[in-house]
């Protein structure tokens, strides 16, 4: 598929059909979520990947989500790790660049998704804590959930949702 294709095939959707995500697609997708560039090559972000239903919608549940959530057959939830980008970059890797290698991982994820047919959301407003207690992860973990993909297929895509004008996004 040609790049401007991709770009123009990734648009969110929001309930899925529950066709599985293979595997192989699963795995194209972090393939392709990994070359995203990354702060001072450190990388500093961590993943779980759930292809479990229950757990995708208990996680849609926690969310307030759920409908959105309904037939994903994969979830990627990208954590950004604070203290590994703060050891070479001080605060503005704590605070800025480990959120900032977080987000474009995600963004590949998504443009690797939509590489291959598969459809993703975006989901940045979920329950931390409850996330955290799911995957059993404390404080001490070092991670900050900044990121949840969906990931599954549907009949037919929705409508992309308008932009603003090129003029209205210069400062
Ligand atoms: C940081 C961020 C957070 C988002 N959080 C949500 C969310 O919680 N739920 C949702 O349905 N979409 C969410 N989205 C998706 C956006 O609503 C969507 O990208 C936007 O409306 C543009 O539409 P498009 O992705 O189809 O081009 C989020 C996107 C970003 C970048």
């Amino acid at each position: 598929m040609e790049f401007s294709e991709v770009i123009k095939n990734r648009v969110s959707v929001r309930g899925y059909n529950g066709k599985k995500v293979s595997d192989e697609d699963v795995q194209e997708v972090l393939e392709v979520m990994q070359l995203a560039p990354n702060a001072g090559h450190k990388q500093a972000y961590r993943i779980r990947v759930l292809k479990d239903e229950a757990e995708i919608a208990r996680i849609g549940k926690g969310a307030g989500q759920e409908e959105r959530f309904a037939g994903a057959t994969a979830l990627i939830v990208f954590f950004a790790v604070p203290e590994e980008s703060g050891e070479r970059f001080g605060e503005r890797g704590r605070g800025l660049y480990c959120v900032q290698d977080a987000t474009l991982a995600c963004a590949y994820a998504q443009l690797g998704a939509a590489a291959i047919g598969v459809s993703s959301l975006w989901v940045g407003s979920f329950d931390e804590e409850d996330l955290m207690n799911m995957f059993d992860l404390g404080e001490d973990a070092g991670v900050l959930p900044v990121a949840i993909t969906l990931l599954g297929h549907v009949d037919e895509k929705p409508e992309r949702s308008g932009r603003k004008d090129l003029k209205d996004l210069m400062v």
